[in-house]
């Protein structure tokens, strides 16, 4: 069975982009594929916020993930500092890639570059090597993500590669799978920016939780292009094909064909919010259920944190791995820190119930909301 994982950090509310780009994807494969998904509350620290923000942002996103649809009995939904190994492969990982590599992360210049004369935490820089401890401590095939995350997909790769070169095979190697429409959705104000949480103008952001005159007034007013022609083409028409390829999206048609049956833009953007609006519908109403009960959504990502950590102690065993791992331990100690050694030969020993349980109260204090 084909092992997925994919996640999401607990920053400001979602939005359409997260959604058509890749929520939608982790549900739709959560049945046929082992499927890992997580809330990455350490990844948000790299952003600064007051006292308890995280903690709320934590569980809003955590009653999304379950309105969009993932199943708890199905797919495993866990709080990335509830699983106390990925910062510990973090490190390993830091010491795996180069400065030079981090230096060339797109989102790192993006993100440096807009908070020029604020602070840029270390942890910003660093974020790759994280985010590659999330995917490889799984031993994950395929990774579900909007256009935009490739880059990190590929570094993670880089730093699989070299890892296993140098100590022999230990992680499997991630693909990148990203939706056929929907992978990049662009800002409505400004087609040609992706559609992110920090976008200066809201009107260009729409959010899961917008109300429904609210979503069909940000597309009647989304900026289209300045000849009339309903046209499929990216580069020459982004907001127009960004329209187009958000209500394929939404319908299920290719962005091309959707083309041919407009003439003008104003039906365009009518029917296209129309279409965001009853396809979130039924999501908000199942979000307002879930966030009503926050004890429950917590008992579920304690359950979750657990099923991840079981999971997490006992790899899959390739051919080539168990072959490694027999080498490792015919080696004299001294020949690999120890760290090392364990994290090759896959994993300390299986997890017990009361190693699980002791996990919880640390995470907790990081990413639990104030229950005052
Ligand atoms: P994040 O939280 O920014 O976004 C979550 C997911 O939403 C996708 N996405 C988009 N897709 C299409 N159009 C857009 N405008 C758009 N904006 C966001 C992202 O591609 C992503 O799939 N670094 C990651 C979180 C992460 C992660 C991981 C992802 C941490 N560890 C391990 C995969 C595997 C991030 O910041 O995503």
């Amino acid at each position: 069975m084909t092992r997925v994982l994919s996640c999401i950090q607990p920053t400001g509310e979602v939005h359409l982009g997260n959604y058509l780009g890749a929520l939608r994807n982790w549900v739709s494969g959560q049945h046929e594929n082992d499927a890992f998904h997580g809330i990455v509350d350490l990844h948000a620290l790299t952003i600064t916020e007051g006292p308890d923000t995280l903690g709320t942002a934590t569980m809003e996103l955590a009653a999304m993930l379950f309105a969009v649809g993932l199943d708890p009995d199905v797919a495993t939904v866990f709080v990335q500092s509830h699983v106390t190994e990925h910062s510990q492969l973090a490190w390993m990982m830091e010491c795996t890639v180069s400065f030079g590599e981090l230096s060339r992360m797109t989102q790192f210049k993006d993100k440096s570059a807009k908070r020029e004369a604020e602070f840029i935490s270390a942890g910003l820089f660093t974020y790759p090597a994280l985010q590659a401890a999330d995917i490889l401590l799984y031993d994950t095939d395929e990774v579900p993500v909007g256009e935009d995350q490739r880059q990190h997909i590929e570094i993670t790769r880089d730093i699989a590669i070299r890892f296993n070169h140098r100590f022999g095979d230990t992680f499997v190697l991630p693909k990148a799978v990203t939706p056929k429409t929907g992978a990049r959705v662009m800002d409505l104000q400004d087609p040609t920016s992706k559609m992110s949480k920090s976008s200066e103008s809201g009107a260009g952001l729409v959010n899961m939780l917008d109300d429904p005159a609210g979503i069909a007034r940000k597309f009647k007013r989304a900026v289209t292009d300045s000849d009339s022609e309903v046209r499929f083409d990216r580069e020459t028409k982004p907001g127009v094909s960004n329209l187009l390829e958000i209500l394929a999206a939404c319908t299920g048609d290719t962005p091309e064909a959707l083309a041919s049956r407009y003439t003008q833009y104003g039906p365009l953007k009518r029917d296209t919010g129309e279409a965001v609006v009853e396809l979130l519908a039924p999501i908000q109403a199942r979000y307002h259920e879930l966030i009503a009960d926050r004890g429950e959504l917590q008992a579920l990502l304690r359950t979750g944190a657990g099923k991840a950590r079981r999971r997490r102690c006992h790899p899959r065993q390739s051919p080539g791995r168990r072959r490694h791992a027999a080498r490792l331990t015919a080696r004299s100690p001294g020949q690999m820190s120890s760290a090392c050694r364990s994290a090759a030969a896959a994993g300390p020993a299986p997890c017990t119930s009361s190693s699980v349980a002791a996990a919880d109260p640390a995470a907790r204090s990081i990413s639990a909301p104030n229950r005052s």
